[in-house]
């Protein structure tokens, strides 16, 4: 009020209309503060609408007794679906080398094209985590290199985190990469990176031997820091007594229901390889025969010229 006074003998303005056009200035300012207020939070709960699941969350899923669902996944379109239906996580798998390239083992796929599906896949996925295959050779040689590698997959695609095949032999790779900053998922039982010394992709891990070094290198991959570990084609009761033994979530592929979570190739669970029907997968459609009715209409249509008539042209 002094204010106005000061300013009205000031202005030659009368007391009432100056403390009219205060008001207004007032109620003006107070208009804006709570206008920007209300934008700001409603940015902020588009951003909070999508919480993005990480390696931590997966983690706190096991002491929940929250069950983990995985699948793999190399381009955008289908990321797109795959995260709208609401999946917890995306693998970048290098299964990329067969299902997406036809090679008939995943050892030829390169880090350049890994990081190239992981780019198409984080394009696509907004809530799941997204982890990524580290291809054969680009993490065997040393530990420098690992890390050099999983640092440029990080770095120029953008994904959530590493997966690695092994125990023992590249625990200390695993220990330097997490140290960078990068969460690791390990791969132990059928490690089809090691299909040369295998010579077979059948069960591993029945004898007592390669039993107890999976249970042993399950514990070190934990100790070295890993968020969750892939058993990959073992005994269901050997997978359940991993997975009992460890903090971190355990993520099965034809080792049984005692895992915390599981994962499968979305091609075969789409049904899309009809020769691959191994006894642990469960086709969730037919897309093989879905697509090939629908080329085959296609194809019929083009050559009777059914196809486009007078609403499918401009
Ligand atoms: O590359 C892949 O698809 C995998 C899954 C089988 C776990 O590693």
């Amino acid at each position: 009020m002094l204010a106005e006074l000061f300013f009205a003998g000031f202005t030659g303005l009368s007391i009432k209309s100056l403390y009219l056009v205060t008001k207004i200035i007032k109620v003006s300012i107070k208009k804006f503060y709570l206008c920007k207020r209300k934008l700001t939070k409603t940015k902020m709960s588009v951003h909070s609408e999508i919480k993005k699941v990480t390696a931590n969350n997966l983690m706190v899923m096991k002491t929940k007794g929250e069950k983990i669902s995985m699948l793999t996944v190399y381009d955008y379109t289908m990321a797109t679906i795959m995260d709208g239906s609401g999946i917890d996580v995306v693998l970048v798998g290098d299964s990329a080398a067969n299902v997406m390239s036809g090679y008939s083992s995943t050892l030829p796929i390169t880090l350049d094209q890994m990081i190239y599906h992981a780019q198409c896949v984080v394009r696509g996925t907004r809530r799941a985590h997204v982890v990524v295959d580290m291809p054969f050779g680009s993490y065997q040689v040393c530990e420098e290199e690992a890390v050099k590698s999983a640092i440029r997959i990080i770095k120029e695609s953008g994904a959530d985190s590493l997966k690695i095949e092994g125990g023992e032999e590249i625990a200390g790779s695993v220990r330097k990469i997490i140290n960078a900053g990068i969460p690791v998922m390990g791969h132990l039982g059928l490690m089809p990176q090691s299909i040369n010394k295998y010579g077979t992709y059948a069960l591993r891990a029945k004898n007592d031997e390669e039993a107890a070094k999976l249970i042993s290198d399950a514990k070190l991959l934990e100790e070295a820091g890993c968020y969750a570990i892939v058993l990959e084609k073992i005994p269901a009761t050997l997978a359940q007594q991993v997975t009992k033994s460890l903090r971190i979530p355990t993520i099965g592929i034809g080792a049984g229901n005692g895992t915390d979570g599981q994962v499968l190739v979305v091609q075969d669970m789409l049904g899309m390889n009809k020769g691959f029907a191994p006894k642990f997968l469960r086709k969730y459609a037919s897309l093989f025969d879905d697509m090939t009715n629908a080329f085959v209409n296609y194809i019929a249509d083009v050559k009777s010229g059914a196809f486009p008539d007078e609403n499918e042209q401009y």
